[in-house]
């Protein structure tokens, strides 16, 4: 299997807390594959280690072959990203904003009008950040993980805080992705509902530990086994989180 991420037993902890316990992923070349997890599971940590904002306290991980942290600068180049809500002058106009990330990461002109076309936000490039809708904010902030299109791309819940027909919109703009340009995609949500409509291979996340990981099918399995209809795999998804916390609780007390 032709894996383009791997981590191996990653683990972050603040004091004695594991943030990320001991987390494994393998993600294949040119599949969308969901991050999963409540609140507080560690999506934004693990994605925040492989993005080189936060330095794993233990474990490993490769990008595209490069070691971590040996290739850091090199793995960067070929990460696009947008973590949690990203921010923008809001004096300045969308195509403006992109510009400066452009400038940044050393990439010719035309990559800004390539990134809002992919977006679907050409024409309002020209309007001031300050004026655009929480949609638009989120498709800019995506325009800016697709500059230079690159091989890779780590979204941390685009689609947060979108109304449905905006969740609908930018989850059909992620799941064309892979079929515009050769790239892998890491997207994280709190809904199984949302995320099997467009990925290829799940990862669930609780507490910091990996509870899951395989393709939807492999999930699909998972859950007549277990008792659900593979139709309904988010009632699944809350069991195993739910079964996960009481064990939880249960080595707590011993
Ligand atoms: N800098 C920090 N110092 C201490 N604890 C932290 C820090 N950053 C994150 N945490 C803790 O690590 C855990 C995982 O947080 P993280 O943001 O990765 O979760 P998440 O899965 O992204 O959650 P959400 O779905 O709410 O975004 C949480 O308990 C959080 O409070
Ligand atoms: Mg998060």
């Amino acid at each position: 299997m032709d894996y383009i991420i791997t981590t191996e037993r990653l683990t972050k902890k603040y004091k004695s807390f594991a943030a990320v316990n001991n987390v494994s992923l393998n993600i294949r070349k040119g599949s969308i594959y969901g991050f999963l997890g409540p609140n507080g599971a560690g999506k934004s940590t693990t994605m925040k280690m492989l993005l080189g904002l936060t330095t794993p306290t233990k474990g490993s991980f490769t990008i595209d072959g490069k070691q971590f942290p040996n290739d850091r600068i090199s793995i960067l180049k070929e990460v696009g990203s947008f973590i949690e809500s990203p921010s923008f002058y809001a004096n300045l106009t969308g195509e403006e904003n992109l510009d400066i990330i452009r400038r940044i990461l050393g990439l010719p002109g035309s990559c800004v009008a390539d990134a809002l076309e992919l977006v679907g936000l050409s024409e309002f490039g020209r309007r001031l950040a300050k004026k655009y809708s929480l949609g638009m904010k989120q498709r800019l902030g995506l325009a800016g993980a697709l500059l230079g299109r690159p091989p890779i791309l780590i979204l941390d819940e685009p689609t947060n805080g979108l109304d449905p027909s905006g969740i609908h919109e930018i989850r059909n703009l992620i799941k064309s992705l892979p079929g515009l340009y050769d790239c892998t995609v890491l997207i994280s949500s709190h809904m199984l509902s949302e995320i099997e409509l467009m990925a290829d291979d799940i990862g669930i996340l609780n507490h910091g530990r990996l509870l899951f990981e395989g393709s939807l099918d492999e999930l699909r399995q998972n859950a007549l086994q277990s008792g659900f209809t593979a139709d309904n795999l988010e009632d699944m998804f809350l069991s195993m989180v739910d079964k996960d916390n009481v064990k939880r609780k249960q080595r707590a007390k011993l």
